[in-house]
């Protein structure tokens, strides 16, 4: 049997989108030994698929507290306040680093960045750069940083490498810390798909870990993000015993390609550029009916949006409706909408010259693991930024383009927090925990099944029926297979990246369920046609963890 290898880092950064490239360089400068660890490339991920851009109050008429109030207005009562107002405060500082870290955004002509309008912001304040392509311009400037130091000694990187589950410490630890931290991660069990030293399956020790690894597109039949949304970091940490949260709030975007009910993985998203350049919605009549729903219209905010069209292709028996931006011009769609258009024609639909045909698809994932303002967990050691954190900035709906931001914003925050623990002693390097056992891994094959389960029972609708069903047939998936747990020093059995990809979309669909059950109202992006309207009794956080007796 392969013994694996076992290697030490002060801190190990998993994911390459905004966040953990934030967090990785952030931290290159202040420990001594900083591993970052992606699963694909270092490009990666869903950042690079962002397009509409990176909110923040920038322009003389705007500021923070009307960028405030938009977020708190969208999050329907449940965002953070303190949280938001870091946001919104420390944004634009860090979006002007990211200039100087060589992201080029668009500009007007008097070289002013230029900015513009998506859903729920009463203000321009959406920086955008190659006009519908920001993020993967921050990931190609924040990659070429990455690379300009990977000589250093004081950074790695592992490509192609899944982090399988996280290191715990032995016990409790003490004392314990305001922030209710129980035990300690102490490092990553990794799985390598690459040549070298560092094959296989092996395990990194570590004082602290960075969860930067994005969403969970894959736990629906068809979503915006890419392959790699596999839900890994609310997985892992789940398993360790973090606490979760907000995970009923999934989003929906309300215009994503439609190309029929067979379509599945990864679509065409429509940013909500278009509808802030001025696109609108009509239905499969040629009735725009977004209007008569929000003041807003089709810059209502997303949740609103979104349902809006579900109630609308019900009422025209359709599976779809149509997103008119003919009137904005051919030559200005080309010229702002680049990467849209092209994607759009590659696929047979011109969109300067017909409607094109949108329903929502999931895109975005509000909640996660709960950390505090420095991106701290429950767990000492343990700090998650970005999608896979759950901060409170977005409560029950993400306002739209906060979602770079926040990576950005908190990524910095962790990075801070991290080194100034470090420097007092707080995060020393801990013996794992010897675990042993064996763990129920849920085979590649039952992916498209979990898909289908939690498209029909806790998607963008969902019933105590329909959210029950799922989690009967979601707990008949569960014994397909036992394999021994993996811990340092017995790393024998290595399953396929698949597999433990295909159980952490499991676990993810399974609480997520679990918490969509609970919350037994309608608010931001959990919609409950058996409790349609809010309930200002469930004006607090479902929290999740896993114990003894399963996800409680
Ligand atoms: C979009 O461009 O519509 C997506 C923006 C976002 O998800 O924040």
């Amino acid at each position: 049997a392969e013994p694996g290898w076992v290697t030490e880092a002060d801190v190990v950064v998993v994911g390459s989108g905004i966040a953990g490239l934030t967090a990785a360089l952030e931290l290159r400068s202040r420990v001594p030994r900083v591993l970052l660890v992606t699963k694909g490339e270092l490009s990666s991920g869903s950042t690079v698929w962002a397009q509409g851009g990176i909110a923040a109050a920038l322009a003389p008429s705007d500021s923070p507290a009307a960028h405030l109030e938009d977020t708190l207005v969208a999050g329907g009562g449940l965002c953070d306040r303190r949280a938001v107002e870091v946001l919104v405060t420390e944004g634009p500082a860090r979006v002007r680093e990211l200039v100087s870290r060589g992201t080029r955004f668009d500009t007007e002509v008097d070289g002013e960045m230029s900015l513009t309008r998506e859903g729920g912001h009463h203000a321009d304040r959406i920086a955008h750069a190659g006009g519908d392509a920001t993020g993967a311009e921050i990931s190609r400037a924040l990659v070429a940083q990455l690379e300009a130091v990977r000589d250093d000694p004081g950074i790695e990187v592992i490509e192609q490498a899944l982090v399988v589950d996280l290191l715990t410490s032995a016990g409790p630890v003490a004392p314990t810390t305001p922030d209710g931290e129980r035990r300690a991660v102490c490092g990553v069990t990794l799985h390598v798909r690459g040549a070298g030293s560092r094959d296989g399956v092996g395990a990194v020790r570590a004082r602290a870990v960075v969860l930067a690894t994005g969403g969970v597109g894959q736990v629906y039949v068809a979503s915006t993000n890419p392959p790699q949304a596999t839900g890994d970091g609310i997985a892992t940490a789940l398993r360790a015993g973090a606490d979760l949260g907000d995970l009923e709030f999934v989003q929906f975007h309300p215009t994503v390609l439609w190309l029929g009910s067979a379509a599945r993985g990864q679509l065409t998203l429509i940013s909500e550029a278009v509808r802030g350049e001025g696109a609108f919605l009509v239905d499969t009549d040629g009735h725009r009916f977004m209007p008569a729903v929000h003041p807003m219209a089709e810059l209502a905010p997303r949740d609103v949006v979104a349902h809006a069209i579900v109630r609308q292709m019900a009422a025209t028996g359709s599976d779809h409706v149509l997103l008119d931006a003919r009137h904005l011009g051919a030559d200005f769609l080309r010229r702002r909408f680049p990467t849209i258009t092209e994607r759009l024609l590659a696929q047979g639909f011109d969109i300067t010259e017909e409607p094109v045909p949108v329903a929502p698809a999931q895109h975005y994932h509000s909640g996660g693991v709960i950390t505090s303002l420095a991106g701290r967990t429950t767990l000492r050691g343990l700090y998650a930024v970005g999608e896979v954190a759950c901060t409170g900035v977005h409560g029950a709906n993400r306002l739209a383009s906060n979602s770079l931001l926040e990576g950005l914003v908190f990524a910095h925050r962790a990075a801070a927090d991290i080194a100034a623990r470090m420097a007092a002693g707080e995060l020393p390097l801990l013996p794992a925990a010897p675990r042993g056992g064996s763990v129920g891994l849920v085979m590649a094959a039952s992916r498209s099944r979990i898909q289908r389960v939690t498209t029909a029972g806790s998607g963008v609708l969902r019933s105590a029926e329909s959210l029950r069903t799922a989690a009967a047939k979601l707990a008949e998936v569960r014994t397909d297979a036992n394999v021994p747990e993996q811990v340092p020093g017995d790393l024998s059995v290595q399953p396929q990246t698949a597999e433990w990809e295909t159980s952490n979309v499991f676990q993810v669909a399974s609480a997520l369920t679990a918490a969509a059950l609970a919350r037994t109202e309608s608010r931001g992006g959990h919609f409950r046609t058996d409790f349609p309207v809010p309930d200002a009794a469930w004006e607090r956080r479902v929290v999740v963890r896993l114990d003894d007796d399963g996800i409680v």
